[in-house]
């Protein structure tokens, strides 16, 4: 049985997120497989999901949504934990919560959801996508907090160990 890690990136943030996830997983004896959703047929062999997604214009990528459409009903008898990789910049109290949460929670019934702080690369950015960083005034550059990415990791390996 393997946990599997999938993940919804479209500039790598989010993929190295859920890679280093992986990592700490194997680390911490369990088979960890890392996909990108749309690579993800069936979940036969998963003993568990961890599912994240970027955030864009508040609201995870139309991927990560559809994979919980396809998946519904595996997931919702799966143990999973979500994550979104969304704002960059520092601490602040504004509630960085992606909107589909709500909908994918009642859907699937996941076990947690953690938001990291993401990154962002100017010069991987398009143009569209350079004005509206630029707008919203979105700091630029590697925010991801790793210790709390594998904090998230050995929560999730923790739990898996006290159901096995
Ligand atoms: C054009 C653009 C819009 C963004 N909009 C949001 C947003 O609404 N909320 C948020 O939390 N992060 C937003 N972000 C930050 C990204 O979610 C973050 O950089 C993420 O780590 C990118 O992941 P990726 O490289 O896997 O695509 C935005 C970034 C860009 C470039």
């Amino acid at each position: 049985m393997t946990v599997l890690v999938t993940y919804a990136s479209r500039h790598g943030a989010t993929k190295g997120i859920a890679a280093a996830i992986a990592e700490r997983l194997r680390e911490r004896g369990r088979a960890a497989e890392l996909r990108p959703v749309d690579a993800v047929d069936r979940l036969d062999g998963a003993e568990a999901v961890v599912l994240g997604s970027a955030v864009y214009a508040g609201s995870w990528m139309k991927g990560a949504t559809a994979f919980v459409q396809r998946h519904r009903e595996a997931l919702s008898s799966l143990p999973v934990w979500l994550f979104s990789s969304g704002p960059t910049g520092s601490a602040s109290d504004q509630d960085w919560t992606p909107k589909q949460i709500a909908a994918v929670s009642r859907d699937i019934g996941p076990r947690d959801h953690r938001v990291f702080f993401g990154a962002i690369d100017a010069e991987k950015l398009g143009f569209v996508e350079r004005r509206i960083v630029k707008a919203v005034k979105a700091p630029t550059g590697d925010f991801r907090d790793w210790d709390r990415v594998r904090a998230y990791a050995d929560e999730i390996a923790d739990a898996l160990e006290g159901e096995s």
